[in-house]
């Protein structure tokens, strides 16, 4: 190849999304394993860009008025609680530059608002987090980057005891049960096995600075790959027609 000697090869900037797409990082891990945290300081570091980030709970299906009589046996940490092809589509339509109205779902209710929506604009940065956002190949597939967050059971219970009594009307009994019965188990047979197609597996969370900043390197180099792109689609030629 005429970029071997001396002359940098730009086959470094190779990347699975097309240069005018959004670049997808998914992220995910257990229950109240500080997803959230994560995505927000990467969000904060990444200020000069566009970012979307989509919440897979956006996504709950509402419940029938037969599933919310017997709610305590529903399994919300069941891949078919979501409505994945609607996920799909949102995360298609912003890739291709379209806006999109995200629902708005309510966890004392456990229905979507009928009337409300977040509406979401063309970015250049997508990050999709959720428990299961590595379950659907579909979904994992549209991702550039895959990063799980790796905290230990107990710190997660005691949050999610925490979070659920003070944000989502619970009280701990009923939050103890519903993990025993489905959180546990879900996170053994869903959320833990789709660590394996992570990139990158953050400890402890959000108190992980090291590992954030990283990431965020990471991502600038990436999102500087796909500018570079935009400026020279051609790059792409040039490397496959050279390169022998
Ligand atoms: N869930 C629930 N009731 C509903 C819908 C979902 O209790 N009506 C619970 C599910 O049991 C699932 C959890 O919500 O385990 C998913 O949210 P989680 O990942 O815990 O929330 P995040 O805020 O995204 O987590 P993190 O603390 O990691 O940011």
């Amino acid at each position: 190849s005429p970029f071997r000697s001396g002359v940098p090869s730009f086959s470094q900037i190779s990347d699975p999304a097309a240069p005018n797409q959004p670049f997808v990082i998914g992220v995910t891990g257990g229950t109240a394993s500080g997803k959230t945290t994560v995505c927000d300081m990467i969000i904060q570091q990444l200020h000069d860009h566009r970012i979307v980030l989509v919440n897979q709970d956006s996504f709950y299906r509402g419940l029938t008025s037969e599933e919310l009589e017997r709610v305590q046996e529903y399994n919300f940490d069941h891949p078919d609680a979501f409505d994945t092809e609607q996920l799909l589509h949102c995360i298609d339509t912003l890739k291709s530059g379209q806006p999109y109205q995200i629902p708005i779902y309510d966890f004392k209710t456990h229905q979507r608002k009928s009337d409300a929506f977040r509406q979401v604009n063309a970015c250049d940065v997508i990050i999709l987090e959720g428990i299961l956002v590595f379950h659907d190949s579909r979904v994992r597939d549209l991702m550039n980057m895959k990063i799980f967050v790796d905290t230990d059971a107990d710190v997660r219970l005691a949050r999610r005891i925490r979070r659920d009594t003070v944000e989502r009307g619970r009280d701990v009994d009923s939050v103890l049960e519903q993990y025993a019965n489905f959180v546990k188990p879900a996170f053994d047979d869903f959320v833990l096995p789709s660590k394996k197609y992570a990139d990158v597996i953050i400890p402890r969370g959000g108190d992980n600075h090291v590992a954030v900043d990283l990431i965020v390197q990471h991502i600038h180099t990436k999102l500087g790959q796909h500018d570079l792109c935009k400026i020279y689609p051609n790059l792409f030629v040039i490397q496959s027609t050279f390169q022998i």
